[in-house]
């Protein structure tokens, strides 16, 4: 908080200051094919660092925020307290977003992984309803008008948990039952009658018997909820790749065009890839990431209800990769379009050219 007051970063004002540059960005290469790219990002990383969001102005036609709109994961947290909502920070990559002819998206209202201290001691059964109806309804309508999609309820399957319906034991399931996850989107539905509603989840992308497992329970969640009439317009694919071999083509193919004709669009929402394992120099190291890229994105284009890409980061200088999966030999990760002096890398030529060669959706 004194960090924002005190002047220690750029300021809005700053934001619009700066003139854009267009050679052939994604975000134009994706446009030529009706799609969207952009990329997830911390506030206090676009207002402290000028390079890196001249970087995503001129890459980006869609901004999320990395953790703002979480209930408790930036500071200060949209959730302080269980009465009070602090949009600042949101508000703030809001208004960045609109200064740049971006679209801007909402991740995410409810997740079992960002729940703050305050929940587990205040939230019960007999009020959890409350609680789930006065978030969404806030949030939702504060940003209603100027929202492209919201990823409403994230990683709410987990095979591991045992449950037949394959749902993540989580507080929210907890407490509300399997409905919370139809509720949610009902009343995000009435908060923003035009926004996109997603539901959002990882672990789809390989070929093994758990991923396997993962996308029938996807699949099954998705068709019962178009069965009983629920609000859900899209599907959200994390994305988060893992750069070893066994992408499955044919089963990821086939996974999204079955969501495709339950008639919800696709998003590919956290796209980033952890590098190979082994020490390896960069140059060939980037280059294995940047095949994991192509090779993904060549398979989920094809798809015509894909409508857009985000990457979890745009540049390397910031990524949560550094601490969630680091390198073993202690050298930086590599993951993200663009190096972490945001110059463009293979990873950067991968998605450009999967974007180039992708067929047209409009
Ligand atoms: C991650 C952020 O990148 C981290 O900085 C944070 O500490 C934890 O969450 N799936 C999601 C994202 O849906 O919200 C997660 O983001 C990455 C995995």
């Amino acid at each position: 908080m004194s960090k924002l007051a005190s002047g220690a970063y750029l300021f809005d004002s700053e934001f619009k200051s700066f003139p854009v540059s267009s050679d052939k960005p994604l975000s134009e290469r994706a446009a030529a094919k009706g799609l969207l790219y952009g990329t997830a990002c911390r506030r206090h990383n676009l207002c402290s660092d000028l390079n890196y969001a001249r970087a995503i102005a001129r890459e980006c036609s869609i901004l999320v925020p990395e953790w703002e709109l979480k209930w408790a994961a930036s500071y200060p947290p949209l959730r302080p307290t269980p009465d009070t909502f602090n949009f600042t920070l949101a508000d703030s990559m809001a208004d960045f977003a609109q200064t740049y002819r971006m679209q801007f998206r909402g991740h995410t209202l409810l997740w079992h992984l960002s729940l703050p201290s305050w929940f587990a001691e205040t939230v019960t059964a007999q009020n959890a309803e409350g609680y789930l109806i006065k978030h969404i309804k806030t949030v939702v309508k504060r940003y209603a008008g100027r929202i492209h999609s919201w990823d409403v309820v994230n990683e709410a399957v987990e095979l591991k948990d045992g449950r037949i319906d394959g749902l993540r034991k989580s507080p929210w399931l907890d407490l509300l039952g399997p409905d919370y996850i139809d509720l949610a989107f009902r009343v995000a539905s009435a908060a923003d009658p035009k926004a996109l509603l997603v539901y959002n989840d990882y672990g789809l992308d390989y070929d093994t018997p758990e991923a396997d497992k993962k996308r029938q329970a996807i699949l099954n969640l998705l068709e019962s909820l178009k069965a009983r009439g629920t609000p859900i317009h899209a599907f959200g694919l994390q994305g988060h790749l893992g750069g070893r071999s066994g992408l499955s083509s044919d089963r990821l193919r086939n996974f999204l065009s079955q969501i495709a004709s339950l008639g919800l669009k696709i998003l590919v929402t956290e796209l980033d890839v952890v590098g190979p394992k082994l020490p390896l120099p960069n140059n060939l190291y980037d280059r294995l990431i940047a095949i994991t890229y192509e090779d993904y994105l060549n398979v989920v284009l094809d798809e015509p209800a894909v409508i857009a890409v985000l990457t979890w980061g745009l540049s390397d200088r910031y990524t949560w990769l550094s601490e969630f999966a680091p390198r073993k030999d202690g050298s930086p990760v590599r993951p993200l379009p663009l190096d972490a002096n945001m110059n463009r890398k293979l990873a950067w030529n991968a998605i450009a050219r999967a974007f180039d060669n992708a067929p047209n959706r409009m």
